[in-house]
């Protein structure tokens, strides 16, 4: 996987950490001979979906070598995954892509968004000062993994898109390999506690520079996570406030960001939108009930899926706030589409209405469409923080 990626052969210290969250029983490889030339993994995750959880594959490590490229070993392994998600009961899959083009055909679309940040420190004044009476510290690497696990367990819980982050996760986050630090510092590790509560936290490294002028640093942040709109705030503010600083630049954040209107400068931060999870319905009437609606109605889909069979056909979902069912049904569409750009949709994080304007879907009962977009739609927009 590292040579397709072009990347140095890993040390004993990084395959040390990889090994820790590596499911053996989950990991694929092709061999030619003794040497492998393909590979393939899934971690067994959870993903928050709007108004619950589901179990959700995350797919990883996926690389073929050059010398055995377009040959179908990709498309063998995917096959492969899908059955036996499939035969678990993992109802969703999820991925990040090198390149968009590859995994539409797989029944994967474009689930969330994220957005690259960058914020000049001259401009970082916040409009109002911030409220909250919590308190900030540096922590250490074994306070880390235990309080943000905590934060992030709170967290998730309300925010589509977020997949489980255990303290094997966190061990693996706060690892802080060299290869991840392009040049700059170690990390720096900030807890915000509510009373005993830890309710946010931040992990970034700054990357000192001078010019003529004087100090011309970066603060790279890696993560920021909180539970609450204080915790939040004062993490910012916090990052934001770190001397010698010129810029704070973020990459993995959500689109809508609520820093924007903690600003005075709402022109800051200046932003740059990238596809985040890309997500595939392994199971789309176990997906379709595992999740709630902003509003009660009942729509009949005909969902296309070649590639998943068992999917392939015509749905009643009736849902709501308070629950869900989603069964087969033979009368007249509201809607036909594929299951990929079911899975785009599926998060709330696109809308029926782009879709069709861009003749992904076809609309069979007139209006279907804004009922459509009125039961999924969400509070927040999709974000998944971790890269896998
Ligand atoms: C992307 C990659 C895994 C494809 O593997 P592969 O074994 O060559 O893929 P397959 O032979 O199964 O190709 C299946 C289909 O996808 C298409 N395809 C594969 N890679 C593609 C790409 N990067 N862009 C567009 N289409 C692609 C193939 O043309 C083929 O289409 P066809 O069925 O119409 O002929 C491989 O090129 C690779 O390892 N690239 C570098 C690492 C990487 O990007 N990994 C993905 C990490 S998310």
């Amino acid at each position: 996987m590292r040579r397709a990626f072009g990347a140095s052969l890993p040390t004993d210290e990084e395959l040390a950490v990889a090994r820790e969250t590596t499911e053996f029983d989950r990991t694929l490889a092709f061999f030619d001979g003794a040497e492998i030339v393909a590979t393939a993994g899934i971690f067994t995750y959870e993903m928050t979906v709007p108004g619950g959880t589901l179990p959700c594959g995350g797919v990883t490590r996926v690389s073929v070598l050059t010398t055995h490229r377009r040959r179908g070993l990709l498309t063998a392994m995917m096959r492969r995954q899908l059955d036996d998600m499939h035969e678990r009961g993992e109802p969703l899959a999820a991925l990040y892509a090198s390149e968009a083009p590859i995994y539409g055909r797989f029944g994967y679309g474009l689930g969330t968004y994220q957005a690259a940040v960058e914020i000049e420190r001259s401009h970082a004044a916040f409009a109002k000062a911030v409220a909250g009476g919590g308190r900030l510290t540096m922590v250490d690497v074994p306070t880390g993994i235990r309080e943000f696990t905590r934060v992030w367990e709170q967290a998730r819980h309300k925010q589509p898109g977020m997949l489980t982050f255990d303290e094997r996760w966190m061990r693996n986050q706060l690892a802080d390999l060299e290869l991840h630090r392009e040049g700059s510092s170690p990390h720096y590790r900030v807890l915000y506690r509510d009373g005993d509560n830890p309710t946010g936290f931040a992990i970034y490294r700054i990357k000192m520079d001078w010019d003529a002028s004087g100090p011309n640093g970066t603060l790279r942040l890696e993560m920021l996570v909180a539970a609450t709109a204080e915790a939040y705030a004062a993490l910012w503010r916090h990052v934001l406030d770190v001397d010698l600083m010129a810029r704070v630049t973020a990459e993995m954040r959500p689109v809508e960001e609520p820093l924007r209107f903690l600003l005075a400068d709402s022109r800051q931060p200046k932003t740059r939108i990238e596809d985040g999870v890309w997500l595939r319905l392994v199971d789309v009437a176990a997906a379709l009930e595992g999740r709630r609606y902003a509003v009660d109605g009942r729509l009949t889909l005909r969902v296309r899926d070649a590639l998943c069979p068992w999917n392939d056909g015509q749905y009643e979902l009736l849902g709501g706030p308070g629950g869900a069912e989603c069964k087969s049904n033979g009368g007249t569409p509201d809607l036909a589409l594929d299951a990929a750009d079911l899975a785009a949709l599926y998060l709330g994080g696109n809308r029926f209405r782009t879709l069709f304007e861009a003749g992904r879907l076809e609309e069979l009962r007139p209006g279907a469409i804004a009922r459509a977009d009125a039961m999924f739609a969400t509070d927040r927009a999709p974000w998944c923080p971790s890269h896998f």
